[in-house]
């Protein structure tokens, strides 16, 4: 995810105080590296960064001291380019003239890299962001200062080179202005008494203005102390758009207007999905991490087996990629919990195995014990994890992130949708189909997102006074149902079992009577089979609530009905997901329990 800030006042003062209080507004989007730069009236440069929390990197390089009239402020969440110095931000240019941070994914950045590398530039790192510095450098003749229209002209071709959704921030030590651009990830700027200021985000610039001006995809802003200018980078012209005041609280700001970090992250999905496919799409680890599955047996004496080890939700999207891998790509793999990995696989697991381990945090303590198993005994690791620099990232053969950003509540939410992103996106490359057609996953959660808030509201009002209730899915909605009885239980503290539907007629039917709610998630293609899962709730006076496409037969055997699009039946598990969690979401609310903090929880397990 990463956070930028830059900021442009019209005296040398010291600007490391501001650089650091902001940095650390933003530091729920990245904390495996930080770095500032200043730049004084003289046009020196002061770039200070490394590895780490932004507390602990201040305190060696000591941000404070810094001084300048401009500055930017970079922190980082590592997708690839490992967490490093030359891959912390901000970036020089070749010749020290520019510094730049960006914020988002430039997806042919291989290519960008080897082309800068052919073109004689100095290319310190793998990082994208010093791919955004290069990018502007390329079109500047490097003859004395560039002049404002110099500027424009360079950043409005380096967003033709570049590909991807981004944001970046970038000045040149003789130009005495800011420039940024945005591109698909979020960009505010903030204009104060002498000064003007550009972030990633609201938090860090309302201590400084509550005056502000939003920027739009496709926008360059030009700052200085005392002017803020827009530019489209489509035909250069000047926009003209009225600041804004923001009079709300800062807390309020932090969790993007929401009110609790749960609802923001659920919509942020459709987000993060997106990224994540732009991301694998683009990425060489993706073809290294297939290469270590599709060699699972190739060993002599063990025909190999591949499993998927994770634990709560995590271990809910590896049921999905199993489902995923037998239907799309007739790959068998064995989905397991972390801590029965050990107990139920561990004697018999020998060199032809793989085992994909699946973390959000990459620390769970029952997913590396299994690890260490592994390892042990000769298997390949193989990692998914959303915080990079994690154990589970240094303890893996090969790693793909789920590049979601911080996931502050409890409740994870949008790591279980981009956990099943990227198994739906493996299968798919395993099964030599285009991934193209993942590309809808995007707006298709955006709509779902919309379309099922008030719904889900309402099927929670009902179930508001159930303390006891169970979840049903069918095949790939199997593990829609775990997981949404899973957030059910962690933020409403009632009882909700996630089952099989064929397997609730073998004994937990018994519980149901009058008005006991049931949900069931059918995928498109199950709706009639459902509906004998769905009478024999029924018929024995249970409310059933279906989450399904738009289906009349089965729509008039239900009492509540969640409509979800209808869509390719491998995509839709994944925008099933949304409802469930605002169901669980609004129980919770209306229970008066804070989802992003229920009791008893811990974002990170590490113990056994
Ligand atoms: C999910 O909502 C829970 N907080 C919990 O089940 C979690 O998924 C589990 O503890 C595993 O965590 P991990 O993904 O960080 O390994």
């Amino acid at each position: 995810m990463c956070g930028i800030f830059g900021i442009i006042t019209s005296k040398d003062h010291p600007l490391g105080p501001t650089l650091l209080e902001s940095g650390k507004r933003l530091a729920y989007r990245g904390y495996d590296s930080v770095g500032c730069a200043t730049v004084s009236a003289e046009g020196t440069i002061d770039l200070r960064k490394g590895v780490g929390r932004i507390d602990d990197v201040s305190a060696d390089l000591d941000f404070p001291a810094m001084r300048g009239v401009r500055g930017i402020t970079q922190l980082r969440w590592a997708t690839f380019g490992s967490p490093s110095y030359v891959n912390a931000q901000p970036h020089l240019d070749s010749d020290g003239d520019m510094v730049g941070a960006h914020n988002g994914n430039v997806v042919n950045n291989v290519q960008m890299r080897e082309l800068f590398i052919r073109e004689g530039m100095t290319v310190r790192g793998t990082n994208d962001g010093e791919t955004c510095v290069h990018a502007v450098e390329r079109h500047l003749d490097g003859d004395g200062t560039p002049t404002q229209e110099d500027m424009l002209a360079a950043i409005r071709a380096a967003y033709d080179d570049l590909e991807g959704d981004y944001a970046f921030v970038i000045t040149h030590r003789d130009d005495h202005r800011l420039y940024a651009i945005k591109k698909g990830s979020g960009l505010v700027v903030g204009l104060g008494e002498g000064l003007s200021c550009v972030s990633s985000d609201l938090p860090s610039i309302l201590p400084i203005t509550r005056r502000i001006l939003r920027v739009l995809d496709g926008e360059i802003v030009v700052l200085s102390p005392e002017t803020v200018e827009l530019y489209s980078v489509g035909d250069g012209a000047n926009i003209e758009r009225d600041e804004e005041f923001y009079d709300g609280p800062i807390e309020v700001a932090e969790k993007g207007g929401y009110p609790h970090f749960m609802l923001k992250e659920i919509h942020e999905q459709p987000a993060v999905a997106g990224e994540l496919l732009h991301l694998l799409n683009s990425s060489p680890h993706v073809d290294r991490f297939l290469d270590a599955m599709r060699a699972t047996g190739n060993r002599p004496g063990n025909r190999g087996s591949l499993y998927l080890v994770g634990c709560g939700t995590s271990y809910h999207a590896c049921l999905l990629g199993a489902y995923y891998f037998n239907q799309l790509a007739g790959v068998a793999a064995v989905p397991v919990l972390g801590p029965q990995f050990i107990e139920q696989y561990g004697k018999s697991i020998g060199p032809s195995d793989t085992a994909i381990f699946v973390s959000q945090s990459g620390e769970t303590k029952d997913v590396l014990n299994s690890v260490k198993v592994m390892r042990e005994r000769g298997g390949r690791v193989l990692g998914v994890m959303n915080v990079l620099g994690s154990t589970l990232m240094n303890a893996s053969d090969v790693y793909l992130p789920l590049a979601c950003g911080y996931e502050i509540s409890v409740p994870a939410t949008k790591t279980f949708v981009n956990q099943a992103v990227l198994f739906l996106h493996l299968a798919y490359r395993l099964a030599g189909r285009d991934t193209a057609a993942l590309d809808a996953l995007h707006d298709l959660l955006d709509l779902v997102t919309k379309d099922t808030e008030e719904p889900a509201r309402s099927v929670s009002a009902y179930l508001h006074s159930w303390d006891d209730l169970y979840y049903l899915g069918y095949g790939l909605t199997h593990p829609i149902a775990l997981e949404g009885a899973l957030k059910l239980k962690e933020i409403t503290y009632a009882h909700c079992e996630g089952i099989f539907s064929s397997e609730f007629k073998h004994g937990p039917l018994s519980a149901v009577h009058d008005g006991y709610p049931v949900v069931f998630f059918a995928a498109p293609g199950d709706e009639m089979m459902m509906i004998n899962h769905v009478n024999e709730v029924t018929v024995r006076g249970g409310r059933a609530i279906a989450v399904a496409a738009p289906h009349s037969a089965l729509q008039s055997n239900v009492h509540d009905y969640l409509v979800v699009p209808n869509v390719d039946r491998y995509l839709w598990p994944i925008l099933a997901t949304v409802p469930a969690q605002l169901v669980a979401y609004y129980m919770s609310v209306a229970r008066g329990i804070d989802p992003d903090f229920p009791r008893n929880l811990s974002k990170t397990l590490t113990v056994d």
